[in-house]
């Protein structure tokens, strides 16, 4: 029987064009899903889009434009960049959905029923770029840091969601891995948190807020667009919201997710789940944010790396390689332009490319076999069990890649096939058989190199895989 492998990332806001950290985390869900569906697995990715919330109805508000029509545009441009990319999704979940939308007033029906949420009141400080309460140690001069923006003073009749219940079942299931949090420095950042602070009940209503999901028992209200997001690891895979009906998909190997997002994801998230009697995702992984010039991207700073241009610059296969080879996956990395040209030019330019149209050129006129030593699926597998999809890579470079255009060199194979025929039959089956590998191991993160590799082994016919770039 094939194992599941349902693998997930954030859904994204629809309040503005998608970015680079967004097409990070996606490219990073789309290789770890093809590699489990090359190891036979039965894979589902899922990716979408958060549709509602006062951030989305603000700014549409703003551009004159009906909410639903603008959310539209923007669903339609994430949906180019990740064609764009070749990320090969299962789904595309939005929270406007008709059965999301169903889904979601059945389970808020269910967890009033049961006394999991109440009617109260709720008075905090609210950023709205986080659409999230803060407490006043999060806050920098009044303001969130992750937004630069001055939180709201809000205080509104709402319905609140119990958290103190849940807290110490919690801990221990995320102490037993049960519900694993990963990396181990953000299981024991959110450890620390849960033992050291009583977790406040959780508003998931808010009133005179029209851009959102009703409370099925109270039509002032609509669902705080957190619950209603959330839940799309579940709607996304088909659940209406009926106990009896949990997809066999359930529950999530691995919830993908950008350190920002961590604390919402380890706290709420689960709370829900627990109050529902559904079982918690299997793994939270947390990855690191991409960097520009050692800061966060800012268009005050003006240090914003453009996902197009970079498209533009490296096509799809070149930026998939940069934005996942430049830095330790799970840790925060820097890139600039300047450093991903470089880097472009000595890992794709000269030595992916020049390798492979190398030996192509020299296996013109000689009779191969195209096959590899070695298990592809093994090579990589280890390294996908831990999340190091950038140390793959490097391993790949460095022991295949690289070694292979030092072996040429040493070998001189031009010559060999003057004056040593079979010496030159010995080093050109080794090379072949090592291009053969590469073709096999790039597959989940380049899938079209790998592709054209496969087809100038066939074809012994390349061209350029990657032009140098000035
Ligand atoms: N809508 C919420 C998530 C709801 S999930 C139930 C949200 N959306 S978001 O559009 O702000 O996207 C956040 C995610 O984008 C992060 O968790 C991360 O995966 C990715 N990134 C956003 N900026 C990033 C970087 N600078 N670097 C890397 N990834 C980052 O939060």
């Amino acid at each position: 029987m094939n194992k599941n492998f349902y693998i997930t990332t954030p859904i994204y806001y629809a309040n503005a064009k998608p970015h680079i950290g967004h097409a990070y985390t996606t490219i990073a869900a789309d290789v770890l899903a093809r590699f489990h569906k090359l190891q036979g697995d039965k894979v589902f990715f899922l990716t979408g889009m958060d549709e509602h919330g006062m951030k989305i109805q603000k700014v549409a508000q703003t551009q004159g434009k009906d909410p639903q029509k603008f959310v539209d545009e923007i669903a339609g441009e994430f949906q180019n960049l990740w064609k764009k990319l070749d990320i090969k999704y299962d789904n595309f979940i939005r929270t406007t959905d008709k059965k999301h939308k169903a889904a979601i007033q059945k389970v808020l029906q269910m967890l009033k029923d049961e006394g999991a949420i109440y009617k109260g009141k709720y008075e905090g400080l609210y950023c709205v770029g986080c659409e999230q309460f803060k407490n006043e140690n999060e806050l920098v001069d009044g303001k969130c840091p992750d937004h630069d923006m001055a939180s709201e003073i809000m205080q509104e009749e709402c319905y609140l969601m119990k958290m103190t219940s849940i807290q110490d079942d919690l801990i221990k299931k995320i102490e037993s891995n049960e519900f694993e949090i990963a990396p181990e420095k953000y299981k024991n950042e959110i450890l620390s948190f849960l033992k050291t602070q009583v977790l406040k009940d959780i508003s998931v209503s808010r009133k005179n807020l029209p851009w959102g999901i009703p409370l099925p028992f109270d039509k002032e209200h609509t669902t705080y667009v957190w619950i209603d997001a959330l839940l799309n690891y579940l709607t996304g895979i088909g659940w209406d919201g009926d106990l009896k009906n949990i997809p066999d998909q359930w529950p999530v190997d691995v919830n993908l997710i950008g350190k920002d997002i961590l604390r919402v994801h380890a706290t709420i998230w689960p709370a829900i789940l627990m109050h529902l009697g559904i079982k918690l995702p299997k793994m939270l992984f947390t990855h690191g944010h991409i960097l520009s010039g050692g800061k966060k991207m800012s268009k005050t700073l003006g240090n914003v790396i453009s996902i197009d241009e970079m498209l533009e610059k490296f096509g799809t296969d070149g930026t998939r390689y940069l934005l996942l080879a430049s830095g330790s996956f799970g840790q925060d990395i820097d890139v600039t332009m300047e450093r991903m040209v470089e880097k472009y030019n000595a890992d794709l330019a000269n030595g992916l490319g020049n390798l492979v149209s190398r030996v192509i050129k020299l296996a013109e006129k000689f009779n191969y076999e195209i096959k590899s030593g070695y298990d592809p699926i093994q090579w990589n597998k280890g390294f996908f069990e831990s999340f190091w999809i950038d140390k793959a890579l490097v391993r790949i470079w460095e022991n295949i890649i690289s070694k292979s255009n030092r072996y040429i060199d040493d070998n001189k194979p031009w010559e060999l096939q003057k004056n040593n025929s079979e010496k030159f039959q010995e080093v050109m089956q080794k090379l072949i058989s090592e291009l053969y590998l590469i073709s096999e191991l790039l597959i989940p993160f380049m899938p079209e190199t790998a592709e054209k590799i496969k087809k100038a082994l066939e074809t012994k016919k390349v061209e350029p895989l990657f032009q140098r770039i000035k």
